[in-house]
């Protein structure tokens, strides 16, 4: 058979996108038989506590994140939620190339240890300041939140530990941006189908005002943790300073609503940049 040189490009990226696709089928199935196998075993905390020590290079012994979004808050998280995104994140199903190497079998061990680090973080009393959002709107965010997520993440943001759906209240405002950013463009890979179709009409109004509100949903009283709270399992924990001091007081109230049709200001131009080439 002749093909042109369109054809032959053409069957060419036919090919790699086949085997792409492949690939990634295989992630999912392979993170999903581990998710399977952990779900079934008895979690040892205390074995827990020693695995979780890797993970407090990034996370803090505390587990609280920074409001920065650069961290999650995991602390608090559902057991199984936390299993899964191990599980799909080392099998290449959720990209997150810092963390990955730190989720290999060597340094993080199988399903036992999966099981056992996860029932622990779930454990973790959670920040009782993480970072929320500029307070716009927060009438219109509870709106569309109720409406738009409410079925699948719970009416307060505690998520669902048969269906795997994260608890999002209390997480950082920047974090939930990013990773809501992330789904809606499909760079998330393991992100939830219908979740996705869900979301694909919002604006950008919908999405900051339904997260600041959602960043603002709080975890029950006996979830929270003491404000500037050490985890005791880790004294020898060196802290380097983070993103903001731990001991802030309580956020600010919001702000009172503004009036319908609110829009931000936009930002004034910044003053044009002196160059060089401008003297001759
Ligand atoms: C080198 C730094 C680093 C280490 C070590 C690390 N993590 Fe992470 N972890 C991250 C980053 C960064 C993210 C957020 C990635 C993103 O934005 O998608 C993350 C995300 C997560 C998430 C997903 C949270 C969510 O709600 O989406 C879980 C669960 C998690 N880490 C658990 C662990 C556990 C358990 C360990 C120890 C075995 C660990 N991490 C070690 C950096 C690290
Ligand atoms: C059809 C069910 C469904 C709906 C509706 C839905 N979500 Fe989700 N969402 C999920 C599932 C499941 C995941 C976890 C996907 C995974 O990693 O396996 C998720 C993940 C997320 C995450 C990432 C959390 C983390 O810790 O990494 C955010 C943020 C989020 N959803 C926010 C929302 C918001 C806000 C809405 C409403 C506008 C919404 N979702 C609607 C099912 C849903």
């Amino acid at each position: 058979m002749h093909l042109s040189a369109f054809g032959k490009i053409a069957s060419v990226s036919v090919l790699l996108v086949l085997g792409e696709g492949q690939l990634l089928a295989q992630e999912a199935d392979q993170a999903a038989r581990e998710v399977e196998q952990t779900l079934h075993l008895t979690p040892d905390i205390e074995n827990g506590r020693k695995a979780f020590a890797l993970c407090t290079v990034c996370h803090r012994p505390e587990g609280w994140g920074s409001d920065d979004g650069t961290y999650p808050q995991i602390a608090g998280q559902i057991s199984s939620v936390i299993i899964k995104q191990l599980a799909d994140i080392r099998a290449r199903n959720r990209d997150n190339p810092t963390m990955r190497p730190f989720t290999s079998p060597q340094l993080l061990g199988g399903p036992q240890e999966i099981a056992d680090v996860a029932a622990y973080i779930s454990r973790l009393p959670m920040d009782p300041y993480n970072g929320v959002g500029p307070g716009f709107d927060l009438e219109q965010g509870k709106r569309v939140y109720q409406k738009e997520c409410a079925d699948c993440h719970g009416e307060r943001g505690e998520g669902d530990e048969g269906e795997h759906v994260p608890a999002i209240r209390g997480q950082h405002y920047r974090y939930l941006v990013r990773q809501f950013d992330w789904i809606r463009m499909g760079k998330r890979r393991n992100a939830d189908p219908k979740m996705v179709k869900q979301i694909k009409r919002f604006s950008t109004r919908d999405e900051l005002t339904v997260l600041d509100y959602v960043s603002r949903l709080k975890p029950p009283e006996e979830k929270l943790g003491q404000p500037g709270w050490h985890n005791p399992d880790f004294p020898k924990y060196s802290r380097r300073p983070m993103s903001r001091s731990r001991f802030q007081p309580p956020p600010r109230p919001s702000p009172p609503l503004r009036p319908q049709g609110f829009e931000r200001p936009e930002r004034p131009e910044p003053p044009p940049r002196f160059r060089p080439n401008d003297m001759e």
